[in-house]
């Protein structure tokens, strides 16, 4: 198949254009780079040495002797570029990656608020006209987040749909599946609610073909296809506003810092492996929706943990103190989380989990790089409103 990947340079567009390409598709990355230039901005780097996109799209082609295609443009804002791309390229399939991702970098302050609002919807508002506008059949992949479904919400989250009964206009109960009822807990997981709208639209309208993957937090860094040289290595964020928690405790605990758990750590999130991750991807792409159906949802997750348990589990393998620190974001406490996740299952995903010993593989990652490690950039500056600048300031 021709896969076009917006987004393809950053954490988890790289390692699934890369393992696309391995298994033998025709593959371009569309990347305006924003995200190494946020890097800049906020003084920060990966903890991993990545190399320029050029670089790697060398390397990987003496590697594998397969080719990666390079569009720099940006998806939110070159709306004729990427109509141009589309219709050139023809693609099968687009996975859509380009949108800023961070929830903390999101709520810093006003100028990230917006950009992160502008960035996203546009982007994928510019990549839905432009395949109605381009005629042709193309599947879109987008990566959504479990995080539009709120964490307090009652029973097993579902896969996108419930059933609801509601009171009409004229006073009679009706019965209907609607999308779940979002409950966004920053603005990069408001984009993300609003996302499901634009595809909604599009579907219903033009019958463009959409799989939306709810993902949950990635955790690890390379897939095989990344280890197959130093120049091919995998970013990894560690700083409070780009890290995932999983991957922030483990370079916590290579450095001896202590694990940075928010309040009391009662938080369950949903994870997934980076290699797991990449496999949706290429579930998803070989087995699309049929002509007319309706947006397929999918719960890109393989486990539940709540983060309390998490830093014991960080702590024990690698032998860290846990700090309890005030949360700088305004959420509950606690939660329990119970996911449905049968449809990538029932495509054929076999989940990596934490048990699987991986994540000594990731403490030596950490280790290995260590001596890049900004500590000052460890905890997250961004609150999600005065009361939590204030609480955590103040103490
Ligand atoms: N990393 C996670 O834990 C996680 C979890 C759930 C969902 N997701 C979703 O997966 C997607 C990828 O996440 P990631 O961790 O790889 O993020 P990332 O920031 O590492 O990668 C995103 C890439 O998109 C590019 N990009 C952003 N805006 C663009 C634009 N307007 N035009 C062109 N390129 C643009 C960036 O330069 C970057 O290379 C995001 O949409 C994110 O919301 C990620």
């Amino acid at each position: 198949m021709r896969i076009a990947v917006l987004g393809g340079d950053g954490f988890c567009g790289w390692p699934a254009a890369l393992r696309l390409s391995a298994i033998g598709h025709e593959v371009w990355i569309v990347d305006n780079l924003s995200r190494r230039k946020i890097d800049v901005d906020l003084e920060i780097e990966s903890l991993t040495p990545i190399q320029p996109i050029g670089a790697r799209l060398s390397a990987w082609r003496e590697a594998s002797g397969r080719n990666v295609r390079f569009t720099r443009l940006d998806v939110a804002r070159n709306y004729h570029r990427l109509l141009g791309f589309l219709q050139e390229v023809k693609p099968d399939a687009v996975v859509h990656y380009a949108e800023q991702r961070s929830a903390p970098y999101s709520m810093r302050s006003s100028v990230e608020k917006r950009y992160t609002v502008e960035n996203n919807v546009a982007a994928t508002h510019n990549l839905l006209c432009a395949i109605v506008e381009s005629g042709l059949d193309i599947h879109v992949v987008h990566l959504g987040t479990m995080g539009v479904y709120g964490y307090s919400g009652a029973g097993p989250i579902p896969e996108g749909y419930v059933r609801a009964k509601f009171e009409g206009f004229d006073g009679t109960w009706v019965e209907r599946e609607i999308l779940s009822p979002p409950d966004p807990g920053s603005v990069y997981h408001m984009t993300k609610t609003l996302d499901q709208l634009l595809f909604f639209f599009y579907n219903k309208n033009d019958r463009v073909k959409v799989t939306d993957l709810h993902q949950g937090v990635v955790w690890g860094t390379n897939t095989k296809e990344c280890l197959a040289s130093e120049t091919l290595i995998n970013r990894f964020d560690y700083d409070g506003e780009y890290g995932t928690v999983l991957n922030r405790f483990l370079v916590q605990a290579a450095i001896d810092h202590p694990l940075t758990v928010y309040g009391t750590g009662g938080q369950t999130r949903a994870f997934i492996h980076i290699r797991d991750s990449v496999e949706c991807i290429r579930l998803a792409i070989e087995n699309p929706p049929s002509d007319g159906e309706r947006v397929r949802i999918f719960n890109q997750m393989t486990e539940t943990h709540r983060v309390a348990d998490l830093a014991k589990l960080v702590a024990r393998i690698g032998g860290a103190k846990i700090g309890e620190v005030p949360n700088p974001r305004r959420e509950a406490e606690r939660n329990d989380l119970i996911v449905t996740n049968d449809g990538l299952k029932r495509l054929g995903l076999k989940p990596t989990t934490l048990e699987g010993g991986l994540l000594e593989e990731i403490l030596e990652v950490a280790r290995k790089y260590g001596d890049r490690i900004d500590r000052t950039r460890i905890v997250s500056r961004s609150y999600w409103n005065s009361e939590r600048k204030n609480a955590v300031e103040g103490a």
